[in-house]
């Protein structure tokens, strides 16, 4: 069993996953902006760790990024959305190089914001290049500083990971609650792609980058069945039995509400789960249906 740390474990995906890695008996320690009976101190944008946490660690899980969808983006926002996610990384491997310690596993979450907006049919894979917007050249400095790991011979394993579904957390709650008062309706043209994975898909998928040594590289954490935003927002409204017939909210009145920030809602494209599928991954919740019927609330 591996002794592991996770950053940004308080969140909604670590919170599961430490349940669950603690379940298959690993030993996990959190690391926290705010420290508690289980969890190491740090602070990323001070470059301040508490390297105890470091010692004997098999694996390490980084899920800590400032939420991108909480606030506006303004200047100082938008730092923080990625000096969260980067600078976390940096102060970790040099702390490592300062250590002479060498750290067997790294699994970074990423995002599919990585591949930007396309509303074709295309179905982006790993390899597809980035997109050149403000998400995309987040996921382009995440991923490199994941991948600045392997100069020091740590095997990197990077989640690109779609919207995440759980009735405990993230946008699923505010969906649901849209849908029961009938009030889902397509975003913009509604034929941005929209894509999903079940929260406990996810987990097991962060189980199965640390404990199988061989895998390895960037792999997109999806659902493989997809969807547009209509037909996401369509289907969420049928497993409610609620309706789905209010027109299209105009992308202008979005940007008007959010800023920037629409985008979130406004853009993505599809994304394929081929590469996660071929190394042996069988989804818990293939489909969308079955996904949010599990999420409903009981
Ligand atoms: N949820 C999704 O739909 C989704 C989709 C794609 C990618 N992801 C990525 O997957 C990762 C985990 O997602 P999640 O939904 O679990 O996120 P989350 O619930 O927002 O939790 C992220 C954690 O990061 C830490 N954090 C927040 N702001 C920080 C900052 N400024 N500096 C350092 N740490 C900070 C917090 O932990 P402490 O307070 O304990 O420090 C927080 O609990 C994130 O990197 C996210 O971008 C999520």
């Amino acid at each position: 069993m591996a002794t592991i740390l996770i950053t940004g474990g308080s969140g909604l995906v670590g919170r599961q996953l430490t349940a669950q890695l603690s379940a298959s008996g690993h030993d996990v320690r959190l690391l926290s902006r705010s420290v508690d009976a289980h969890s190491y101190m740090w602070d990323p944008r001070k470059g301040y760790l508490d390297e105890k946490a470091l010692e004997g660690v098999d694996a390490i899980i980084h899920l800590a990024g400032e939420n991108i969808g909480a606030h506006p983006w303004t200047k100082e926002r938008r730092r923080s959305i990625r000096d969260s996610r980067v600078l976390g990384l940096e102060v970790i491997r040099m702390a490592l190089e300062r250590r002479g310690q060498h750290l067997p596993t790294l699994v970074s979450a990423s995002a599919v914001g990585y591949y930007g907006n396309d509303t074709s049919d295309r179905c982006y894979v790993e390899t597809d290049p980035p997109s050149n917007d403000f998400l995309s050249q987040v996921c382009v400095d995440w991923e490199a500083a994941a991948m600045a790991f392997q100069a020091i011979g740590t095997r990197v394993v990077i989640l690109r990971t779609g919207l995440v579904l759980s009735r405990h957390g993230g946008v699923l709650p505010l969906l649901q609650r849209l849908a029961g008062l009938g009030l889902l309706c397509p975003l913009g043209s509604g034929h941005q792609g929209m894509p999903w994975i079940h929260l406990d898909d996810l987990c097991l998928q962060y189980m199965k980058a640390v404990e199988e040594q061989h895998l390895e590289g960037v792999f997109n954490a999806v659902a493989p069945e997809l969807h547009t935003n209509r037909s996401f927002s369509a289907t969420l409204a049928s497993t409610l039995h609620r309706p789905f017939f209010l027109p299209p909210l105009p992308a202008f009145v979005l940007r008007l509400l959010m800023g920037e920030r629409a985008t979130l809602l406004l853009e993505g494209c599809q994304v394929s789960a081929k590469k996660m599928t071929d190394a042996g991954y069988i989804a818990r919740y293939p489909t969308l249906r079955q996904a949010l019927e599990a999420e409903k609330k009981l």
